[in-house]
């Protein structure tokens, strides 16, 4: 989960971090009052969507009255950025900035650990710095037992050309930094720019934190970041249902049992997609798991049918512990449930404990919609045609 840069801003806040005052505003004369209360000779009024590059859209003014950052947000907010809408704005006070410099800590999954990056070149597109001036980028591999303490901060601060007199302060806030990636679970805290000003103090002027879901039954605070407007409207209804649901972009709905199943099943609905020229791809990923009642099966279905994108269904499950008996009887039933909203072809391929009651039981029933296909290959394949026939 990402929070916005003015959330990040208060974590960063609570923990020490050293960052400049700033209040959020929804309109333009939230904003004048923002500034006023802000009482700076200067403001910076920044538009709140969780993408890059906000400065270069436009989205990042500084203003020297409250009239001017009252102008400022009028004309960001509504702005779109990315395909981000602004809803919001930061209202920060304004930073004599004499360097920006650039960190991060984030989850390194190929070595197991964390990966601490700092720059003496911040404020830039980091992503383009790290391809045109990979040497500019020191990285630190960190210890996840031990987290970003002191000597490994001021080894990366070393790296990235400080000199040992400017690494001692920077290593005081890369620490704090580091506590808040640890205490928060977070998966990512970057900072970019990390900026000395005129007078010498190291601030935080920008924030991106990426939570790590996985950690969120012991973050009952986390429910303040529940952000449903920039959520996809499917993957919320389907979480509202308790189900397991990522929306992707092709046009063949997946249900699956068991992740790893359903993450085979995007493979070779993508492979057999390829040999066809409009090239259909899945269009979800949707596990509905072990011992899937009618209910769930139902509810599945009229997530994936409901999805626009979508003109043909891959039903795929193996059964073990449900049997296939109980999941033919779950799309019979969802069928049933569903009536006329169900409008688009279904491909079930089912196998394992069970298999041939389950397939009898789908066979009696003789649904218009739904086509039995013995094999997950030749069920894929069968799919992939239905959609790139429909398109
Ligand atoms: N409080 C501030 N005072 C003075 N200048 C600021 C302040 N905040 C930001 N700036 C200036 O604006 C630039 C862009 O700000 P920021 O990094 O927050 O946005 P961005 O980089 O455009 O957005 P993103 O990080 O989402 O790509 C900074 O590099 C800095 O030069
Ligand atoms: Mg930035």
């Amino acid at each position: 989960m990402d929070l916005f840069e003015y959330q990040a801003r208060d974590l960063f806040q609570a923990s020490g971090v050293p960052v400049l005052p700033g209040l959020v505003a929804s309109t333009p004369e939230e904003a004048f009052a923002a500034a006023t209360k802000l009482g700076a000779e200067l403001v910076v009024v920044k538009a709140q969507v969780k993408t890059g590059g906000r400065g270069k859209a436009g989205g990042v003014r500084l203003a020297r009255t409250p009239e001017e950052a009252a102008a400022h947000a009028s004309a960001i907010l509504g702005m779109d950025i990315k395909g981000h809408l602004v809803r919001r704005v930061l209202i920060a006070a304004g930073a004599d900035i004499a360097e920006e410099y650039y960190f991060s800590l984030l989850l390194d999954r190929t070595t197991g650990g964390y990966l601490a990056m700092c720059s003496k070149q911040g404020g830039v597109e980091i992503e383009k710095l790290a391809v045109e001036q990979p040497e500019a980028l020191a990285k630190l591999t960190i210890d996840p037992l031990v987290g970003l303490d002191h000597p490994a901060a001021r080894e990366l601060a070393k790296r990235a050309g400080f000199t040992a007199e400017e690494a001692g302060p920077i290593a005081d806030v890369l620490v704090k930094l580091g506590e808040v990636y640890r205490d928060q679970d977070a998966t990512l805290v970057e900072v970019n720019p990390l900026v000395k000003t005129t007078d010498g103090k190291i601030i935080a002027l920008d924030g991106k934190v990426t939570l790590d879901g996985n950690a969120a039954f012991r973050h009952p605070e986390w429910a303040q970041y529940a952000d449903d407007a920039a959520e996809d409207p499917l993957e919320l209804r389907a979480r509202e249902k308790g189900l397991n649901y990522v929306k992707l972009d092709g046009s063949v709905g997946v249900i699956g049992n068991g992740a790893g199943l359903v993450m085979s099943t995007l493979d070779v609905v993508a492979g057999a997609g390829a040999d066809l020229p409009s090239q259909p791809r899945p269009a979800n990923f949707l596990d509905i798991g072990g011992g899937a009642s009618a209910q769930v099966m139902a509810n599945g279905l009229e997530i994936i049918l409901s999805d626009t994108d979508v003109r043909s269904v891959f039903v795929n499950v193996f059964g073990g512990i449900t049997a296939c008996s109980e999941v033919a009887k779950g799309i019979i039933d969802a069928l049933a449930i569903l009536g006329d909203r169900a409008t688009k072809p279904i491909v079930v391929r089912l196998d394992g404990n069970a298999v041939e009651i389950g397939r009898h039981m789908l066979t009696e029933a003789a649904h218009p919609l739904v086509e039995l296909v013995d094999t997950m290959d030749a069920a894929a394949r069968r799919a992939a045609e239905l959609a790139a026939a429909a398109e």
